[in-house]
């Protein structure tokens, strides 16, 4: 049976919820698990999903090496998921990654993206960034793929900034800001070329915008950071369905408690006996 694993947590009051995937790469013609056994491990966390203060962040490769049927595939998935029970379409978000590049554009991205949600309000294909703008919570969704080289992430920069100042009122008016990105911001290891190349300038910019999370991928690892004088939380979310021989596929649920955002990182797998540790337990 495919499950996930997770940390065990009792007692706390949790408020705002963000399921964090990444690199979902459907269409992969090696998935490290059945389809169905993947979407009935995602269903095990519908309580999650019926909240009305959840939301489901993709931040990038959705599909895998360009291939446009991997966004039927991810259709059908999340019709499967979250969007059972009319659950609300504008709570799914997602930003492309560079595997979402198919014919040098993201038109079939935004097409995908404009099936779940039904609005264009987060379209890439003329844009490289764009707010998705709630009551009390403000999502900036970022293309670092938008250069459309796939070796490298990069921030197109003088837009972003222009772009944030012109939305300052509304940033200042809500309590949560919150910046999704596909590629990584600090180099992963010594051959690791992959990295957003102007990461620097692009964290000052949200640290002086005072954002509190950013929430990326591409690595398909799990990371933890923090950084800046607004002390923003940098968490990468693993792959979904990429075969390895070690565990690189999960989740992560984020909730904001006591004044900060906290990571319950999820591992996927289909063999318990591969974990290690104890602070991961078995659900579902
Ligand atoms: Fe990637």
């Amino acid at each position: 049976m495919l499950h996930f694993l997770t940390r065990v947590k009792i007692g706390l009051l949790v408020f705002m919820q963000i399921i964090h995937l990444s690199d979902t790469h459907f269409g992969n013609h090696q998935p490290a698990f059945d389809l169905q056994k993947l979407r009935d491990a995602m269903n095990s966390l519908s309580d999650l999903f019926e909240k009305p203060d959840t939301y489901l962040v993709v931040s990038g490769d959705i599909t895998f090496q360009g291939n446009s049927n991997g966004y039927i595939q991810a259709r059908r998935f999340f019709d499967d998921t979250w969007l059972v029970n009319q659950r609300a379409r504008n709570r799914f978000l997602a930003c492309p990654g560079n595997h979402d590049i198919c014919a040098n554009s993201f038109q079939n991205f935004d097409t995908f993206l404009y099936g779940i949600r039904r609005n264009h309000d987060t379209d890439f294909s003329n844009r490289p960034h764009g707010l998705v703008k709630f009551d009390n919570i403000a999502f900036l969704m970022v293309n670092s793929a938008s250069h459309l080289n796939h070796k490298y992430g990069l921030i197109d920069f003088q837009s972003l900034k222009t772009y944030l100042e012109i939305e300052k009122n509304y940033l200042d008016s809500v309590e949560h800001r919150i910046a999704v990105v596909h590629h990584h911001l600090i180099g992963f290891q010594e051959n690791d070329t992959s990295t957003i190349r102007n990461a620097l300038p692009f964290i000052a910019l949200l640290d002086k915008f005072e954002f509190h999370l950013i929430l990326h991928g591409h690595q398909h690892s799990q990371i933890s950071l923090q950084l800046g004088k607004s002390k923003m939380a940098i968490f990468s979310a693993r792959s979904l369905n990429y075969r390895t021989s070690s565990l690189v596929n999960g989740i992560n649920i984020l909730s904001y408690e006591k004044n900060a955002w906290n990571c319950d990182p999820r591992v996927l797998s289909a063999d318990n006996s591969m974990i290690n540790g104890p602070s991961l337990s078995k659900i579902g």
